[in-house]
């Protein structure tokens, strides 16, 4: 198993006034080659519990396994754990530092101590995963529009060649055209073959690209499974404050009037393909 997380609680400033249970028994399992999403509303634990999964936060009680080694033990070289999972923070362009694109991808990769000419096809591989022509890594990245230098930021952890690559809210903040452009860029990396860790708060979002979801609710994972067995849920995530997605909810208004429309729709094509069913059994019944 690529990642699995055991018990996990994480208490923050514990035995002071501030304290906040921000994980509380948290367990998940990740096979290789699944497009995870992590859902929750604000405040749910998105972020603490993803920075533990490369071992950048620890905590106990809990076990945190990356392709079985316990990332807990004292012996774990938790740098080589790193390289394995690559992790995007939220709002990565603001640690962007170097004076060229082409330098601040290569800053991981160099410190790997690879030769220059394994640095360069590294940074032109990642530049091309996201979709940045290979003359950009001559400018600073301060001359790029906010959605380029998010894809920047994300190169430099892409060059360090992860085999599981973990975000948090990589679409938050962009425009729709941005947004779509974003999940796309992450969608043809987990179609290399990485296994991807998506933090998101859109339904419509985890809907669209993830295998699974866990959903989070106040440091705990309230729901799990495919995003057809999650929506199921759409009164209880809305007590959490969570939407399913629009189709999603459409699809149950029409099947409680009386519509012939299975359980667990949500995709925009199975939705209308649905209806359209209906539509022609309709007209086929007045013919
Ligand atoms: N550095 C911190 N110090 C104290 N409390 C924190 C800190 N970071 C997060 N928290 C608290 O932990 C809980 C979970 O936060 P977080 O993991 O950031 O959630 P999410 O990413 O889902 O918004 C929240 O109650 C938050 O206020
Ligand atoms: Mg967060």
């Amino acid at each position: 198993m690529p990642i699995e997380v055991k018990g996990l609680t994480h208490v923050y400033m514990p035995g002071t006034p501030f304290e906040a249970r921000a994980l509380n028994d948290v367990s998940l399992s990740i096979r290789d080659g699944e497009f995870i999403g992590i859902i929750g509303h604000t405040g749910s634990g998105k972020s603490t519990l993803i920075v533990h999964l490369n071992g950048l936060e620890s905590s106990s009680p809990g076990v945190v396994f990356v392709n079985g080694v316990d990332l807990g033990l004292k012996e774990t070289d938790l740098i080589a754990i790193r390289r394995t999972v690559g992790l995007v923070f939220q709002y990565p362009e603001y640690q962007l530092f170097e004076e060229t694109v082409e330098k601040d991808v290569a800053f991981g990769p160099r410190n790997l101590g690879l030769s220059e000419d394994e640095i360069k096809a590294r940074v032109a591989d990642a530049l091309r995963m996201v979709g940045l022509p290979q003359d950009v890594a001559g400018k600073s990245p301060f001359e790029l529009s906010g959605g380029q230098k998010r894809r920047v930021a994300i190169a430099g952890v892409l060059a360090m060649q992860p085999s599981m690559l973990i975000l948090d809210e990589p679409a938050a903040g962009l425009d729709p055209a941005g947004r779509r452009e974003m999940l796309e860029l992450i969608k043809g990396v987990h179609d290399t073959g990485v296994t991807v860790v998506m933090v998101s708060h859109s339904m419509d979002d985890v809907g669209r690209y993830c295998d699974r979801l866990y959903v989070l609710n106040r440091g705990e994972i309230a729901w799990y499974g495919t995003p057809a067995e999650v929506f199921i849920h759409e009164e209880q995530l809305h007590e959490i404050g969570l939407d399913v997605p629009e189709c999603a909810k459409l699809a149950r208004r029409l099947r409680k009037s009386g519509f012939d429309i299975p359980e667990g729709l949500y995709r925009t094509d199975d939705v209308c393909e649905a209806i359209l069913r209906n539509l022609r059994k309709g007209s086929d019944a007045t013919c």
